[in-house]
């Protein structure tokens, strides 16, 4: 069939993301407004503060991606898509209310998006990945084993007891001390880089469960326990004194290294739990995981999850990260596998911020 080139847009939390992407996977212009310095001095994302940004940025987004695409309007597309959940409900009304406009205004088939949904299916944007395979989705709100059997056939296998592992990086960076400017998560994994990930004791969440769910709130109370003995040890009384640069390093990098170590026993379990399964053992070649989701941008996170798939008979397919970290492509790639189904949705700008997968 002829191609069809499909306008995402993505504002379910804190960034601003648009593009533009065709029905052969040719991503043609992509577009992003992160906002982590709008709330970086905050606890975390602030819901009324991120819609106000995504409102100031999403007429300059979706009009950058259109421009970078060499198109006049958005008249000039063959559908228009936007992740309507879950997520922020004040946010997600921004993009799909911009969304439904131009599918309105041009007539154009409208798709809403789920968000994890964009995070698994893009996956087979970068990389030949069929049905079924197995997904690994770790973001900053969800923390995921998927078996994928196909486009809207998605089921969960495990999920996060408390925090998600992305949560979890964002306040260990937060609790160390880190610049939250650029995020917490990857200036974590910066500083780690540093540090020796054995030299503090801390506890492999879960070790004697033996299934594919996920609980980082545990870690993150054992890191600040070792964080207050560090500062104890080295004789730090002053609440503004910081610990020296050589401990902040080994603290993150013994929390990246647990963390992980976690990840890697639940991905076991699941891969246990599908080996019966016929689907994802045919002939066509080794069964496929995917590594999604924002914490899949992390370098350590890739090689550790690559060694253990080597290990286990497995191929991992990884999206660039720029593709992990929430963006416009995957809801745009999302809404493709859709239509190429035959299926579009009533032009609507209603959101649902607790959507289940
Ligand atoms: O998928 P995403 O962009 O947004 C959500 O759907 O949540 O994921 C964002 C999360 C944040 O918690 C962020 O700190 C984390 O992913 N993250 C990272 C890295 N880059 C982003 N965590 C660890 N290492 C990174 N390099
Ligand atoms: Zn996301």
């Amino acid at each position: 069939s002829r191609p069809f080139t499909v306008l995402g847009i993505e504002t379910s939390c804190d960034d601003t993301a648009a593009a533009i992407v065709r029905s052969d996977g040719t991503i043609v212009a992509e577009a992003i407004m992160p906002q982590h310095e709008v709330h970086a001095k905050f606890g975390g994302v602030v819901p009324s503060l991120a819609k106000e940004a995504h409102q100031e940025a999403i007429e300059a987004v979706v009009a950058q991606v259109l421009q970078r695409a060499g198109l006049e309007s958005a008249r000039e597309l063959d559908a228009i898509s936007a992740t309507v959940g879950p997520g922020l409900e004040i946010c997600l009304r921004v993009g799909a209310r911009k969304a439904a406009q131009l599918a309105s205004d041009f007539e154009l088939p409208f798709v809403g998006c789920h968000h994890l949904e964009g995070h698994c299916l893009v996956a087979r944007l970068a990389e030949p990945c069929r049905f079924p395979f197995l997904s690994l989705c770790v973001s900053g709100g969800h923390s995921m084993i998927v078996k994928c059997e196909g486009v809207g056939r998605y089921q969960v296998l495990g999920g996060t007891l408390d925090d998600a592992l992305g949560e979890a990086y964002d306040k260990a960076a937060r609790m160390l001390g880190l610049d939250m400017k650029g995020g917490g998560g990857p200036e974590l994994e910066r500083v780690a880089r540093e540090g020796n990930p054995t030299s503090v004791p801390l506890p492999v969440p879960m070790k004697k469960r033996k299934d594919c769910d996920f609980s980082y709130a545990g870690l993150k109370t054992a890191l600040k326990l070792q964080i207050e003995k560090k500062r104890h040890d080295a004789g730090l009384v002053d609440e503004e004194e910081p610990l020296p640069d050589q401990d902040v390093a080994d603290l993150a990098a013994s929390f990246q290294h647990v963390a992980i170590t976690h990840l890697e026993d639940r991905l076991a379990y699941a891969f246990d739990r599908v080996r019966a399964d016929d689907a994802f053992q045919s002939d066509q070649g080794r069964p496929q995981l995917a590594l999604v989701g924002g914490v899949a941008s992390n370098a350590e996170v890739r090689r550790r999850v690559s060694l253990l798939c080597d290990r286990a008979g497995w191929d991992l397919v990884v999206p660039p990260p720029k593709l992990c970290t929430d963006n416009g492509v995957m809801i745009a790639w999302a809404a493709i596998e859709k239509l190429h189904l035959g299926f579009s949705d009533a032009i609507d700008d209603e959101v649902y911020p607790r959507w289940p997968f």
